[in-house]
């Protein structure tokens, strides 16, 4: 593995227990065999629609929940139930919703507090309380916010205290869940810059997952495009979003607005019909065939694999060299 990998996830799948129409036992592939690495230092952005696995994949490769199966090595270490305990604090999770994370009954400072016990940080009084200020600080806040409780903070402060409890134990890696599509526009792009200037700052490598295109190109190094539990296509952000090979990516893509006159030009409108199949029983071959626009007899037999179609752009689909042509 090079040195400049952190993340290694390899096969990994994640299946969940569940009950079928009829109340027979059954099983939800949320994430389905995905293999990618994460660089460090980098923002992976991962998107792709509601229910696609996007939120299992991150709190997965955080052994927040088990694998049903596959490996994820983090800087070397191959991550089991075992040893994921004194690694946890090298890896955070950051969620959408604030509010729901932060306990209504507790002071900020004390939340904070109770963050850097849980990462062993033995420190008392004075530095405590130093420790405490720089990390609000280091988020826009300060030290007198520490006394409020969460609801005394708008939806983009509550979010900067969620990130102030993630960075409080030091890590190296951040799972950014949906980070700001809970925050009104006028926070979004604040919480935005933030996670950038902290990037910067501590060298932190970011697995940023959104609905939002746009977005999530402006932030990340490369994006992972996820639909049913699988990984459609890889690539350097901006030569995904201005040449996409995955019909699925094509789709995405012209459904929003995205701020970059020439990511738009002479790009043909492919409208993203129906809805995504069953994480229960999934269509044979690629997934993605009952809403495809090239799909050919080989899509229904054939799963297609993810390969490298021209500069390290990597795409699963039978006809990507087809599907770029025809654009
Ligand atoms: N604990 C669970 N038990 C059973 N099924 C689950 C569980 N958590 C998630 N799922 C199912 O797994 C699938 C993937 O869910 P997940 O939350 O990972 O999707 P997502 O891409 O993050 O969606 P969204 O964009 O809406 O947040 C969904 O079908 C969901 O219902
Ligand atoms: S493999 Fe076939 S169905 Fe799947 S995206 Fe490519 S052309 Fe469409
Ligand atoms: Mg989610």
């Amino acid at each position: 593995m090079p040195d400049d990998v952190l993340m290694e996830i390899s096969g990994l799948k994640k299946y969940y227990r569940s009950l079928n129409d009829s109340g027979r036992k059954t099983m939800v592939h949320a994430v389905d065999d995905v293999s990618f690495s994460i660089m460090r230092g980098e923002t992976f952005g991962l998107v792709g629609e509601s229910g696609c696995g996007k939120s299992t994949l991150g709190r997965t490769v955080l052994f927040l929940t088990p694998p049903t199966d596959g490996r994820v090595t983090f800087d070397g270490v191959e991550l089991s139930e075992r040893n994921i305990r004194p690694l946890r604090s090298r890896m955070q999770l950051i969620f959408q919703n604030p509010a729901g994370s932060l306990d209504p009954s507790m002071r900020i400072k004390d939340i904070l507090n109770e963050a850097l016990t849980a990462a062993g940080k033995k420190l008392k009084g004075e530095a405590r309380r130093d420790a405490v200020t720089e990390i609000l600080e280091s988020v826009g806040l300060t030290a007198n916010d520490g006394e409020r409780f969460p609801h005394q903070f708008s939806g983009g402060q509550q979010q900067r205290i969620s990130i102030a409890r993630a960075l409080a134990v030091k890590p190296d890696f951040l799972v950014c869940d949906e980070p700001i599509s809970s925050l009104d526009v006028s926070y979004q792009s604040q919480i935005i810059n933030l996670l950038e200037d902290l990037q910067q700052e501590r060298g932190l490598t970011y697995l940023f997952i959104a609905h939002d295109l746009a977005v999530v190109r402006h932030i990340s190094t490369r994006i992972g495009v996820m639909y049913c539990g699988k990984l459609m296509e890889l690539g350097d952000a901006d030569t995904l979003c201005s040449n996409p090979a995955h019909p699925y990516t094509k789709a995405l893509l012209s459904s929003v607005p995205i701020p970059d006159p020439d990511a738009g030009a002479g790009r043909r409108r492919v409208t993203l019909k129906g809805e995504p199949p069953s994480l229960i029983s999934p269509p044979s071959g690629c997934r993605f065939r009952q809403r495809c626009l090239y799909a050919e007899e080989i899509c229904a037999r054939q799963e297609p694999v993810l390969r490298d179609v021209g500069g390290g752009q990597l795409c699963a689909c039978h006809m990507a060299e087809r599907a770029a042509i025809t654009a």
